[in-house]
């Protein structure tokens, strides 16, 4: 792979900033300063250094986020800060995009790809991958909401929702929590099951996909590349 083609895939910049850097002499290429872009290296053997980092060459990335409220799930957006907002310039600049969409104000679980086949399977309707968000609802979750939830609640499009699964943490006068498991990504899915059961969430945190659990230590707004066990448990749905 061409050093130029390289710098940009692991996030250094545009081809014409990566060209620039290597012109001005910052990158080294197995301990030895290399000046021409188009030098071939081996990507998975080459050690690559810019000053005193070494850079980080995966054919593809996968990100684990705790997504903060406040942040809308896209790449770009002209008005509104999108969880690309939160990532540092060099982890940006590795094409990434989010695995599904939490809503502007829902917190937790966001996977981050440059892997597109990685993303159809953990989306695609057919492989069913469960997600598990934490809920907190204004009124009381009676189980017979539950019930409901089973046998698939009508949130108004051509088909009721698939069979959810709704575990009561604690069901106060005012307000509830709860843990609810889907298996589909409609728009604002949980939000409008749960209106359909006459309850508003007041707050939305997603904790898990498939066997994949937000890592606890994770801070909101925190991110970091998913470990191979990690991979290895979302990639067997
Ligand atoms: N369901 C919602 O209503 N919102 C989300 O962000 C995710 C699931």
């Amino acid at each position: 792979m061409r050093l130029d083609k390289y710098l940009v895939h692991t996030g250094y910049g545009s081809r014409s900033e990566v060209q620039q850097l290597i012109k001005k002499k910052k990158v080294k290429v197995n301990g030895e300063v290399e000046k021409r872009p188009e030098c071939a290296i081996s990507p998975s053997e080459a050690v690559v250094t810019l000053g005193e980092e070494v850079v980080d060459y995966k054919p593809f990335y996968y990100y684990i986020l705790n997504k903060p409220a406040g942040y809308i799930t896209a790449t770009e957006d002209p008005r509104q800060e999108t969880v690309m907002d939160l990532l540092d310039s060099v982890t940006r600049g590795r094409s990434l995009a989010p695995v599904g969409r939490l809503d502007k104000d829902t917190e937790g679980l966001l996977l981050l790809t440059n892997d597109g086949k990685f993303t159809h399977s953990l989306l695609s309707p057919k492989k069913h991958v469960d997600k598990c968000y934490y809920a907190e609802v204004s009124g009381t979750v009676v189980p017979a909401d539950c019930e409901a939830f089973i046998q698939g609640v009508d949130i108004g499009e051509s088909k009721v929702c698939m069979p959810a699964r709704m575990e009561i943490i604690e069901a106060l006068e005012e307000t509830s929590k709860v843990y609810i498991t889907i298996k589909e990504g409609k728009f604002h899915q949980v939000k409008r099951m749960m209106k359909a059961v006459g309850k508003e969430v007041t707050y939305l945190k997603r904790v898990t996909m498939g066997d994949f659990k937000l890592p606890e230590d994770l801070e909101l707004g925190a991110y970091r590349q998913l470990t191979q066990e990690e991979l290895d448990q979302l990639m067997m749905k």
